[in-house]
C-alpha cells in the first residue's frame, strides 16, 4: 500500500517488469509475475483474492467491501502486447525508463499504467478512510491481448461473482493531457484467415508457368475484389446494420483539439482515405474496415526466384461499429470470399473469434438509457467533475476505433453498463515500439480517481 500511495511511478516500472506476452508461451513466467504482482497490490489493499483458471492464463477476481454498499467493477488486463520489433526500442521493453515526462515499456499505457492509477488513487482513499463504504470488485484479466478467448465461458460460470452497477474500464485513448475523453463507444473485431492452395509444392515457373492459375495472383485478385475504388467494403450486406452516429456525436468530435494535417503529419501518411461522406476523425469512430493485416506466399528472399508458390495466404480483421455483429460479418466476409476464388485453386477460410460493437450513450444524451442504474448516473457527472478539477477542463464523450470484446460481453451477460475514461493517448505507441505513459496523465488521473472513488462511496 505504501509504494501505492508514496511512489506509484515505481510501482508502475515493477509492473512493466514482468514481461507478460500473453501471446507466446516461452513468456509464461513474465505472465505469471504480473499476476502475482497485481495480486499483491490488491491484496495490500484489503481486498480477498481468489484466481479462476482458464485454459490459458487465470482471471483475477478480488473484492472488499460489504454487500450493501453501493457497488462497482473495475477491468483490466495483466497481459501485454509482444514487444517485437525489438531493435526499434530506444530502452528495454520490459526495463521501464523514464524520459521527458513519459514512463517508457510494453505494457506502460496499455494497459498497466491506468491500472496502478486506480490501485494508487484507491490506495491514497483508503489511508484516509479505510472503511470507505465502497463495495468495489476487481477483474483483470490475462488474455486481452489475444482476444479474451477465455472470458466468455468465465461469465457464464462466474457472472454472479460480478455485483455491481457498472464497470469501470481505463483501458481506452484521451485526446492529450490537456483533454481528457469519456469513451462512449468502442468497436467490434471479426478476424479471418483466408489460405490458397494450387500445386502440392512449389513449382519451376517456366517449366510449368501458364498452365496453372497462381495462388498469390488468385488471391490478389479476391483481396482487390473486397472492396471499391473509393474504399468502400463490397462484401454483400456488409453495411446493412450500421447506424449514422447521431448529431451530437459529430459535434463532439468536432470539438477535437486535433487537426486533419496534424493527424496526417503524426501518423507520416501521404495522404487520408476514408469513405466517402465520413473525415478521417469520424471514420475511425463510425465507418466499419476490412482490413489486410498481413498477405504473404511465395519467394521473399533477396533476388529473384522463377517459381510458382504452392500457397498463399491473408490476414483480415473487420472492425464493426453498431449494430453489425461479428457473427454475422463473419458469414458474409466468408461467403464473398469463398465465391471469389475459381476451381483451379482450393480455398479455406477460418474465422478466428472476434467480439461485437458497444455504445454507452451518457445518461442525458439523445437516445440514453433512461432505465440505467442511479449509481451509474451519479458516476457520468462525477467523473465529469473529478476531470474538470484535476485537468482544468470537462472531458469530451467520443467513441474510439480500437476494441475491448468483453466490454460487450459484459453487458449482454451481466447486465453491466461501463464507464470508460480514456488514460493514454495516441503519442504512447500502442502495440508498437518505445510505448510509454504520460506521467503528467498518470498524477492528474490519480487526483481524479480518488476523488471519483471517494464520491462513489459518500
Ligand atoms: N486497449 C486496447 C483497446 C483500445 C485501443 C481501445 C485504443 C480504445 C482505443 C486493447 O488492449 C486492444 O488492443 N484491443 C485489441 C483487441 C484484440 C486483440 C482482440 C484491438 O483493439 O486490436
Ligand atoms: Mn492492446
Amino acid at each position: 500500500m505504501s509504494m501505492l500511495v508514496d511512489n506509484p511511478i515505481q510501482a508502475l516500472k515493477d509492473y512493466v517488469a514482468y514481461p507478460s506476452v500473453s501471446a507466446d508461451s516461452s513468456f509464461a513466467n513474465g505472465v505469471a509475475g504480473a499476476r502475482e504482482f497485481a495480486c499483491a497490490q490488491l491484496q495490500e489493499l484489503g481486498f480477498s483474492v481468489d484466481l479462476v483458471d482458464t485454459p490459458i492464463h487465470p482471471i483475477i477476481v478480488a473484492t472488499r467491501g460489504e454487500p450493501s454498499w453501493p457497488g462497482i467493477v473495475i477491468y483490466g488486463h495483466y497481459d501485454v502486447q509482444p514487444p517485437d520489433p525489438l531493435n526499434l526500442w530506444t530502452s528495454k521493453p520490459f526495463e521501464a525508463q523514464e524520459r521527458n515526462g513519459r514512463l517508457y515499456g510494453r505494457g506502460a499505457a496499455d494497459n498497466k499504467g491506468p491500472q496502478i492509477v486506480h490501485m494508487a488513487a484507491l490506495a491514497r482513499a483508503l489511508k484516509k478512510n479505510p472503511n470507505l463504504p465502497l463495495r468495489i470488485t476487481y477483474l483483470i484479466e490475462g488474455e486481452e491481448e489475444i482476444g479474451s478467448p477465455s472470458f466468455r465461458q468465465f461469465l457464464e460460470k462466474d457472472k454472479h461473482r460480478l455485483q455491481g452497477d457498472f464497470l469501470l474500464v481505463s483501458d481506452t485513448g484521451s485526446p492529450g493531457p490537456n483533454q481528457l475523453a469519456v469513451t462512449t463507444g468502442l468497436r467490434g473485431l471479426v478476424a479471418l484467415e483466408v489460405k490458397v492452395y494450387g500445386p502440392k509444392q512449389d513449382l519451376h515457373s517456366g517449366v510449368h508457368g501458364g498452365a496453372l492459375l497462381n495462388p498469390l495472383q488468385a488471391l490478389a485478385r479476391a483481396c482487390a475484389s473486397l472492396h471499391d475504388e473509393q474504399g468502400r467494403v463490397t462484401v454483400p450486406g456488409f453495411y446493412d446494420a450500421v447506424q449514422a452516429p447521431q448529431d451530437w456525436e459529430r459535434e463532439e468530435l468536432s470539438k477535437l483539439p486535433i487537426t486533419e494535417s496534424a493527424y496526417a503529419e503524426f501518423l507520416g501518411a501521404p495522404g487520408f482515405f476514408p469513405p466517402p461522406g465520413y473525415s478521417p476523425l469520424e471514420a475511425i469512430r463510425f465507418c466499419p474496415t476490412l482490413e489486410f493485416n498481413g498477405i504473404g506466399g511465395g519467394y521473399q528472399g533477396e533476388g529473384s526466384k522463377t517459381v510458382i508458390p504452392a500457397e498463399a495466404f491473408a490476414k483480415i480483421t473487420c472492425r464493426l461499429v453498431p449494430d453489425q455483429s461479428a457473427e454475422d460479418i463473419a458469414g458474409k466476409v466468408q461467403k464473398a470470399l469463398q465465391s471469389a476464388f475459381p476451381s483451379a485453386v482450393r480455398v479455406e477460410v477460418e474465422t478466428k473469434g472476434g467480439g461485437d460493437p458497444y455504445v454507452i450513450l451518457p445518461p442525458g444524451k439523445p437516445g440514453a438509457d433512461s432505465g440505467s442504474k442511479p449509481l451509474m448516473e451519479k458516476a457520468f457527472s462525477l467523473a465529469e467533475h473529478c476531470i474538470e478539477q484535476s485537468f482544468g477542463t470537462r472531458p469530451l464523450y467520443l467513441r474510439e476505433g480500437g476494441s475491448i470484446p468483453i466490454i460487450r460481453d459484459l453487458k449482454e451477460v451481466v447486465g453491466l453498463d461501463s464507464l470508460m475514461l480514456g488514460l493514454f493517448t495516441n503519442e504512447d505507441n500502442l502495440h508498437a515500439p518505445d510505448e510509454s505513459f504520460n506521467l503528467e496523465i498518470m498524477n492528474k488521473a490519480i487526483d481524479a480517481f480518488e476523488q471519483f472513488f471517494v464520491g462513489l462511496a459518500g
